[in-house]
């Protein structure tokens, strides 16, 4: 069921039930994080492996710090700069947390969403909530409810529909550790905006599926089930033998009589909006009788970063 309800989002979630919830990255499947009984339904509705560990949102810093056992200086500078917002901090995990949510890592990620009806929903609640991107394991995250309904809705007890997601890309993964601050994902936050705040550099960490601290970076995590070429478009264009073709560009049209749908993320160049588009339009051709998809990379500044990281994770590049 889709609807703006909070009291009933509010019950199924007291039952030990999923609801989806809307923040400003992307819907989450949501359950009571304390609770293993609701957060094994996660896993299972995602078909998601037990080794990806799950995020935990909350209302505001108190409950954060009450799912931690240690709050750095670094943590606090960083939740004061972009809470509620597109940040998931990694921290040494209080005993509260089961251990199902975490993978069994000794660490918890946790968020402030920035979206008024979760926030509402959030405060309402006398615990956290688990919540993974509500697409099933591998797939493209949904930015409208309507994805989340299409893709689970008969194992979602209720979708609480917030509208499209605002900013469009996943929250920016920061693993604070003895003073040192990781990137663990490219997201919403720009790692220039960290940087910015805490004065000081930080390190993206490159993880792969040897070496999994945030499985979500496994390469092909974000594949919308099609074949995805990136490269140069009006090249892959010219070579190309494919009748039914779709483009996917930054800001430019191209003209082919081999071209059967075309999105353009940001026809004035704007990263914001590419990123809200992105995850949309990867779905939109996956819907259509489409044999090939040629996307290209935006520039790889701010947001682009976290862009570029989600459409090398869909395609192959050549
Ligand atoms: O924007 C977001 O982060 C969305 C919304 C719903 O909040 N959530 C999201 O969750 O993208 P998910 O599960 O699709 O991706 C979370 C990533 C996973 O790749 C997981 O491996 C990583 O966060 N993660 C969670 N807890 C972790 C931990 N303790 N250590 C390292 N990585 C962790
Ligand atoms: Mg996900």
């Amino acid at each position: 069921m889709v609807g703006k309800d909070i009291n009933k989002a509010k019950e199924v979630l007291m039952d030990n039930g999923l609801v989806a919830i809307p923040t400003e990255t992307v819907y989450g499947l949501s359950a009571n994080a304390l609770q293993s009984e609701a957060v094994v339904k996660i896993f299972e509705a995602k078909q998601r492996p037990a080794f990806d560990p799950l995020i935990v949102h909350v209302a505001n810093q108190d409950q954060a710090k009450n799912l931690t056992l240690n709050w750095p200086k670094e943590a606090q500078l960083l939740a004061d700069a972009f809470w509620p917002g597109p940040m998931t901090l990694i921290l040494p995990k209080s005993d509260l947390i089961p251990d199902l949510v975490t993978s069994g890592h000794p660490t918890v990620g946790v968020r402030i969403p920035n979206h008024a009806l979760t926030l509402q929903l959030l405060s309402s609640l006398d615990f956290p909530v688990a919540a993974p991107s509500a697409n099933p394991f591998g797939y493209v995250s949904p930015t409208l409810a309507q994805h989340v309904e299409n893709q689970l809705g008969n194992k979602v007890d209720y979708i609480l529909d917030g509208g499209a997601a605002e900013v469009g890309v996943e929250s920016t993964i920061v693993k604070v550790e003895n003073g040192k601050v990781f990137v663990l994902r490219l997201g919403g936050l720009s790692i220039e905006e960290i940087e910015t705040c805490l004065g000081k550099p930080v390190d993206q960490i490159k993880t792969s599926s040897s070496n999994p601290e945030a499985p979500g970076m496994l390469s092909s995590h974000y594949n919308p089930g099609k074949k995805i070429i990136i490269g140069n478009i009006t090249d892959l264009l010219a070579d190309s033998k494919a009748k039914n073709i779709g483009v996917l560009s930054f800001k430019d049209e191209f003209q082919s009589k081999q071209i059967a749908k075309q999105v353009v993320l940001s026809p004035t160049g704007d990263l914001v909006e590419a990123a809200q588009n992105l995850f949309a339009a990867l779905r939109s051709f996956d819907e259509e009788g489409i044999e090939v998809v040629y996307t290209e990379f935006v520039p790889d500044e701010g947001l682009g970063r976290a862009i570029n990281d989600r459409i090398k994770r869909a395609g192959v590049a050549l």
